[in-house]
């Protein structure tokens, strides 16, 4: 590459200042490390009166006007953080198809058109580098493709989305309601523009795709995910956890069995020791299983303008310091077939269950009775008359490990009962 090396920007929102500001703060330093200037010399933005906090020193060309800033073809890599399914789709389309590098931070899209986008970057021999899309500054994607692919990994379990750490965090730690949380979140800047991605499990589960296809080189369709958000969490429950010694997390994990690989995104019950309960706030974190290294742990700020732009930035760098060698997926073979799905209804665990009881004889009877009649073993109960309302009284069952379609019909059928007054609450224990 040239001496100076021009990025195109779409998009100058929170990642794009955080990119600038570390490109000038530590111009010095990446010069160091790859000999280069890098300078932005031109910018896609919606608004062009918009106050920027952060200018560029190279005075890039600000334009709203998506033709010409693909029409200028003086730069050497597009850097995508619109966001967003159809616009950046067809920027970075375009931009493979003159032959250019692209970095983009956008999982959505990289978890819906990634197979087509990454098989057009292959066929071009271009880069299409996404460090940046899963777990903010964390290097997870460089992980997975370089530092582990000896590798065959057994599990992922990751803390993927700040939003909903931060405000189950929060109701845990503060006992504030879940609107109150997220309305906290949000005035902190972490949520997505449209909170329902956070809280419905949506990021969490387009970040699962991705580390699915870089550690096993298959397609996991977004669409066969199991993916349950965390709306409906209530204090009550988070407040029996701690009881009992768990902590509530929305978890995205995928585990490899010796027929397919199981996925999902789903609130579920740690236990106090279990690493990943110990990362809290808006923080992300990834527990990988290798075959050769057990257990491996990556934490660190999974949204926010610098950790985000360190991970673009280092992107461009490899980009840079690489440039004939391109790795967009760390296979040589094809990695775009699609992987064996497993029904997630069939995955054995421990279980909570909250039912909303009246209180009167016979009820915890018949709930038992049901689990029984569902093979379902009862590790411990829990009447709390005390905390009795108008709702009743809350019953809480422990159990022991149990298959989830197991749990969903006894759950099913225990709701057909008159002594039960709310919806029963239930959340896998991850062990
Ligand atoms: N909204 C995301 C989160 C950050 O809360 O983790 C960007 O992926």
């Amino acid at each position: 590459m040239k001496e100076v090396v021009k990025i195109a920007l779409a998009g100058f929102g929170t990642v794009g200042t955080g990119l600038v500001k570390i490109l000038m703060e530590n111009k010095d330093w990446i010069k160091r490390r790859t000999g280069k200037e890098i300078i932005v010399s031109q910018i896609l933005v919606k608004n062009l009166n918009k106050p920027r906090p952060i200018i560029p020193q190279s005075e890039p060309i600000f334009t709203n006007n998506v033709d010409e800033f693909l029409q200028n073809k003086d730069w050497d890599i597009l850097v995508e953080l619109i966001g967003g399914l159809e616009l950046p789709y067809q920027i970075i389309s375009k931009a493979i198809l003159f032959g250019k590098h692209v970095v983009t931070a956008n999982k959505a899209l990289l978890a819906i058109k990634g197979k087509e986008l990454l098989q057009l970057a292959n066929a071009k021999n271009v880069g299409l580098y996404f460090e940046a899309s899963v777990g903010g500054g964390i290097p997870i994607v460089q992980t997975l493709k370089e530092s582990l692919c000896a590798n065959k990994v057994t599990s992922i379990s990751g803390i993927l989305n700040g939003t909903a750490n931060y405000i189950l965090t929060e109701m845990s730690q503060q006992g504030l309601s879940f609107d109150l949380a997220l309305k906290q979140a949000q005035e902190k800047g972490y949520a997505e523009a449209d909170p329902a991605l956070d809280i419905d499990g949506i990021d969490a589960a387009h970040k699962l795709v991705i580390l699915i296809f870089l550690a096993y080189g298959e397609i996991y369709p977004f669409e066969k995910l199991w993916i349950k958000g965390i709306k409906q969490v209530d204090l009550l429950d988070i407040n029996f956890a701690k009881e009992l010694g768990y902590i509530l997390k929305l978890i995205a994990q995928v585990q490899r069995e010796s027929n397919g690989l199981r996925a999902g995104v789903f609130p579920a019950f740690f236990p106090n020791n279990h690493i990943l309960s110990k990362v809290d706030g808006a923080f992300n974190a990834i527990l990988v299983q290798g075959n050769a290294t057990g257990p491996v742990v990556l934490c660190g700020q999974g949204a926010g303008d610098l950790p985000t732009g360190s991970s673009v930035l280092a992107d461009i760098i490899s980009l840079i310091k690489h440039n004939s060698q391109i790795n967009n997926t760390g296979f040589k073979d094809d990695p775009f077939q699609q992987a064996k799905c497993l029904d997630f209804m069939d995955w054995e665990c421990k279980h909570y269950f909250r039912f909303q009881v009246k209180d009167k004889p016979g009820v915890l009877s018949s709930l038992s009775g049901v689990m029984g009649e569902y093979n379902i073993s009862i590790a411990q109960a829990i009447q709390k008359t005390q905390t009795k309302t108008k709702q009743g009284v809350p019953i809480v069952f422990l159990s022991h490990r149990a298959k989830l379609k197991q749990v969903t019909a006894a759950i099913n059928k225990i709701n057909e009962f008159d002594f039960i007054l709310e919806p029963t609450i239930h959340y896998p224990i991850i062990e």
